[in-house]
């Protein structure tokens, strides 16, 4: 944990013009600067600096941020690998502070969860080696399936003993506590008796990025059909299936070497693609592919290549594979096998260069994949065909970058001989089915482009659930961005004169939200709503650039995405000191009142419609009163709302 000190002086000394020139060549226009975006491809600049506000900002692709954000960006870095990357860079020393007691005993556990992990490796292992029935069952296995000694050793292979204690009594004696042991789910309990959780398996283990044992797959020898071939460890403290990719550790950097990656379904594939002097190779273990496993590759290639099996099983999981790649950004190519071959099989069954060259020469781009395979059984029927051009629509639409999508709108158009302007009408609806599929839920990470997406109140959005996302971002827009301006309002006193009075901003939303206990569900725009109220509640005032300069990236971005449109950060405007005068500045007080009436009725409209679910689901007579009258209630509260906010739009 780093201290916030230490963070306060690397954002102070972090320049954002010099960040960003070590990878971007800049080059000086106005106050700004402007140079070709490294997150999209362009050929002309779009991509511009503001030294004066410490934030870039790409006008292309929509991406921005500070220099904290950036390398994390560009160099996948984590939070505190980026700040440590400043501080580096500028020669700061990093001061970490000491964890607090709870920080400490979730840190001790995790460590505890670590060494008994090792341990439990090195007892599978010993096992394999050394014990009689490990030589005669698990290495005769190991060595039957082709697996050489030298990659015995390097993978940490091992075996479990056919008993139910074996490893857990050991690792008693060796003090390992018993609520360790169960917490591991390296043994499990039952009556009060713990026992072993892999027996008679041969046991793989996975490692994080720093080599460390986080779990084990453990197959199976015998043919029972009634038992799972592989069990693998549970969740845990350490060990989250989702989040590790088996290989990787060992991978790596043959990955950056190569700049692409063999992604295949299992423990045996990886080892064996090793054996065959393919290294660039990892495998998910026992779960279809995650986002969070496609990030993990993101940190050491753009590109992944898919091997595998060319059965029914084998080319959905690739299909499924294909798009949430693709909609990472990245480039993916897929290598299927021949029916009743996996990559396993095939390096066992051919050499090496074999293999190597089977790889290359049949990784097909996701489009010649789809085309091909689809094609053999589309022939010459019409349905058919509409069927398979939806199918490729569909892949392309999952790509973010405009760019990248029109050029693969060309390239299969001519593939499948279908007008281009036909495929991309399709493409582009896919897209918003999907925008409007997610509009449902909050997004927990920020991506914002430049095209809002339009609000509409349609039957189907009200009946899955209302998003309040766009209300609230535009709302939480406002407070920062006109935070310090006057509003005006006239009010008739006691006696029939009007009065005027003024109101900031920031203290106007601040109050009437407090007022009707109104809160949101983005977690961020909350985040930023109590701390501009704490620090108002303090006589503090904070201002955009305290934003910008957020310790939390993801406020930071989000912020810096919300402020900056091109009028803001455009040459102009920066030059001729602030002349620029938007629209909205202009009508402001009517824009704030239609933003916040809008955010009311839309949390309305939700409260509403889970007061109706309940309604459904309500079997007293009592409650089904009450909630009535709720429903009721709001219903004419939200009337009233919605006859203001009209009156505001058109006045
Ligand atoms: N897997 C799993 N649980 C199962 C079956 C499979 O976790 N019950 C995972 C394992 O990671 C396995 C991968 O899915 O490596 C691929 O499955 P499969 O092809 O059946 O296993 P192989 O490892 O190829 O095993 P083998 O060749 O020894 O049959
Ligand atoms: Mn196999």
């Amino acid at each position: 944990m780093i201290k916030p000190e230490t963070i306060d002086k690397i954002f102070d000394a972090a320049r954002i013009d010099e960040v960003v020139g070590d990878f971007v060549n800049l080059k000086k226009r106005g106050v700004n600067m402007l140079g070709l975006c490294p997150f999209h491809n362009e050929k002309t600049p779009s991509f511009t600096v503001s030294p004066a506000k410490g934030i870039f900002k790409c006008f292309g692709c929509g991406k921005g941020g500070n220099a904290v954000n950036f390398v994390m960006e560009h160099e996948h870095f984590s939070y505190p690998e980026a700040l440590k990357y400043l501080a580096d860079k500028y020669g700061i020393e990093v001061e970490e502070e000491k964890p607090s007691a709870e920080q400490q005993e979730v840190l001790d556990e995790k460590e505890s969860l670590f060494n008994l992990t090792a341990f439990a490796q090195k007892h599978f292992e010993h096992t394999l080696h050394e014990t009689e029935e490990g030589r005669a069952i698990g290495l005769t296995y190991f060595k039957e399936r082709g697996f050489t000694t030298e990659s015995i050793k390097k993978f940490g292979l091992g075996y479990s003993l056919n008993s139910w204690d074996d490893f857990t009594s050991k690792a008693l004696k060796n003090g390992y506590k018993k609520e360790l042991l169960e917490k591991s789910s390296l043994s499990r309990s039952r009556d009060h008796q713990l026992y072993d959780a892999f027996r008679a398996r041969v046991t793989f283990p996975i490692h994080n990025l720093s080599g460390r044992v986080l779990g084990f797959g453990a197959r199976i020898l015998t043919q029972d059909k009634k038992k799972p071939k592989y069990i693998n460890t549970g969740e845990s403290e350490i060990y989250h299936k989702s989040k590790v990719l088996y290989g990787l550790f060992f991978a790596k950097s043959a990955i950056t070497k190569a700049d692409n990656c063999y992604l295949t379904e299992g423990y045996t594939d990886v080892i064996s693609m090793h054996q065959a002097g393919i290294e660039n190779v990892i495998a998910t273990s026992g779960t279809s592919l995650t986002t969070d496993q496609i990030k993990l590759i993101r940190r050491y290639t753009q590109n992944v290549t898919l091997l595998f099996d060319g059965d029914a099983a084998g080319i959905k999981a690739a299909f499924r594979g294909v798009d949430m790649i693709l909609e990472e950004g990245m480039n993916v190519k897929i290598v299927l096998f021949p029916e009743g071959e996996d990559p396993d099989s095939y390096a066992r069954n051919y050499r090496p260069a074999e293999v190597q060259a089977f790889v290359e020469e049949n990784a097909h781009d996701f489009i010649g994949f789809k085309t091909n395979l689809l094609l053999e059984e589309t022939q010459n029927d019409p349905i058919k065909k509409a069927k398979l051009i939806k199918e490729v629509a569909l892949s392309i639409s999952r790509i973010p970058d405009a760019i990248a999508r029109s050029l693969y709108v060309k390239k299969s158009s001519g593939l499948l001989q279908v007008e281009e302007k036909l495929l991309m009408a399709e493409v582009n609806k896919q897209r918003w089915e999907k925008a409007k599929g997610q509009r449902h839920q909050p997004q927990p990470d920020e991506e914002q482009s430049w095209e809002k997406p339009e609000e509409t109140l349609s039957d189907t959005q009200l009946k899955t659930g209302i998003t309040l996302d766009h209300q609230e971002r535009e709302l939480i827009r406002v407070l920062l961005e006109y935070h310090d301006k006057q509003l005006v309002f006239s009010q008739e006193n006691e006696d029939g004169h009007t009065e005027e009075y003024s109101v900031k901003v920031s203290d106007f939303i601040l109050d009437d939200l407090m007022d009707d206990e109104l809160s949101f569900e983005n977690h961020l725009c909350q985040a930023i709503f109590d701390e501009m109220r704490q620090a108002r509640d303090e006589g503090r005032e904070l201002n955009n650039q305290y934003f910008f300069n957020h310790h939390d990236p993801q406020i930071s971005k989000m912020v810096i995405n919300m402020l900056t449109t091109p009028y803001t950060l455009s040459f102009q405007w920066e030059e001729k000191h602030q002349i620029y005068v938007t629209r909205e500045d202009e009508q402001l007080q009517k824009n704030i009142m239609e933003i916040l009436y809008a955010f009311k009725l839309k949390k309305l409209e939700k409260i509403i419609y889970e007061n109706k679910e309940k309604l459904k689901e309500e079997k007293e007579e009592e409650g089904v009163m009450e909630l009535m009258k709720n429903v009721r209630e709001m219903e004419s509260i939200k009337t009233m709302l919605a006859r203001e906010l009209s009156r505001i739009v058109t006045q």
